[in-house]
């Protein structure tokens, strides 16, 4: 009996030995594991995600499960659901030095702080590639999305505004973190043909590099709900920029967001009627408004520039020219001035030398020479022909 005893405590005693062990030796592992990880601080106030540093196919968790509507979060998801507040305004714009396809003074040339110092970056690694890039329209405030959003609908109808523009409160430019950019061969303007130039193609392929996506891909549009925009690039930060590069992926799908066409279409067709029916009741001229607007907006603009050589006074064409994410006229319209792509000599595009002044985390990463011919589009009612380039 004794010696059962003495048996059955050696036989505890060995069982909770291994069993300790057991334990120990799992902990080892999470944090082997967990080593040979790089953490990805994405989302920045309220997730973490775990991507292993060697090898993107082993991305843990590539999508957020919580939306971030936080509008001064720099990951914050901006699309034609989520909205931005009337009375948001980042309070730490700044204008980035670089070079703009206007000359004069205008809130458009400013964007939040961090997407400032990242975008000279991207302007910098662009110049040292060969390319002359150039902003074009970044921050604008709810009212000025109004009026250009309004604008838009009056001069080119409802279908062509829904899928270049958006409706006051869900634009990405509210945000300080948005610009359309484009560039010197094209004389600035805002084409889908950009995405087809050497300029284009290194900014589809490297922008991530510095914090940008190019927010609006060619084969996303039944995803994203707009058309091809290959000048609006924004800034998310290197990590979540780097994650969506590696897995193409637009913001709306690492949120996990559905695409509501019904609730948006409604929504929309609303503020058209809404419009309209102004409109008709001999209200206003909505389009003369807005130009009276957006002329005397940058009259106020001017007279503080009364000092400033380096400023000229705009003309009303620089301010047509303004009203920006109109990339082309529709049919009908009369054509810019613009040279057949073709004529657009597309130059090879040489590896960066040098690191960007703000160094990228992710490696630096050779840029893609021919980057793979884009699908066709894949556009929600399927015209978006109507929209290709008509060049
Ligand atoms: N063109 C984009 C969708 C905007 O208006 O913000
Ligand atoms: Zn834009």
């Amino acid at each position: 009996m004794k010696k059962k005893l003495i048996l059955g405590v050696v036989s505890a005693i060995i069982l909770c030995t291994v069993a300790v062990l057991v334990v120990i030796n799992s902990k080892t592992e999470a944090s082997d594991v967990k080593d040979r990880t790089t953490v990805f601080n994405i989302g920045a106030k309220n997730r973490e995600k775990y991507v292993t540093g060697e090898d993107k196919d082993s991305v843990v968790e590539k999508t957020a499960k919580k939306v971030d509507t936080d509008p001064s979060s720099i990951t914050v998801l901006v699309n034609k659901e989520y909205k931005v507040p009337k009375d948001y305004k980042p309070d730490d714009l700044v204008e980035p030095n670089i070079e703009f396809s206007f000359n004069y003074k205008d809130e458009k040339r400013m964007l939040r702080k961090e997407a400032a110092k990242y975008l000279e970056a991207l302007f910098q690694g662009a110049k040292k590639a060969g390319y002359d890039l150039l902003g074009v329209s970044a921050y604008r405030s709810y009212e000025r999305q109004k009026m250009i959003y309004e604008y838009n609908l009056m001069e080119y109808g409802y279908d062509y505004t829904q899928e270049y523009s958006a409706m006051p409160g869900t634009s990405e430019h509210q945000t300080g973190l948005a610009i359309d950019i484009s560039c010197k061969r094209m004389s600035g303007l805002l084409k889908s043909s950009f995405g087809e130039t050497a300029e284009g193609k290194w900014v589809q392929a490297n922008a991530y590099r510095y914090g940008y996506i190019v927010r609006y891909s060619k084969n996303k549009t039944n995803i994203t709900g707009y058309g091809y925009e290959p000048w609006h690039i924004r800034y998310v930060g290197e990590d979540l920029a780097k994650l969506l590069h590696d897995n193409n992926m637009t913001l709306d799908e690492y949120y996990e967001y559905i695409l509501n066409s019904d609730l948006i279409d409604r929504e929309q067709y609303a503020y058209y009627d809404a419009l309209l029916t102004r409109k008709d009741e001999g209200k206003e001229d909505y389009s003369q408004a807005i130009l009276d607007d957006l002329l005397s907006d940058t009259d106020v603009q001017d007279s503080e520039l009364e000092e400033d050589d380096d400023f000229i006074t705009p003309d009303p064409g620089d301010v047509m020219d303004g009203l920006e994410d109109v990339p082309e006229p529709p049919i009908g319209f009369e054509e810019e001035d613009m040279p057949p792509i073709e004529d657009i000599e597309t130059t090879e595009e040489p590896t960066p030398t040098e690191a960007p002044t703000v160094k990228p985390t992710a490696e630096p990463e050779k840029p893609t020479q021919n980057p793979p011919s884009p699908k066709p589009d894949e556009g929600q009612d399927g015209n978006v022909e109507d929209n290709e380039d008509q060049e």
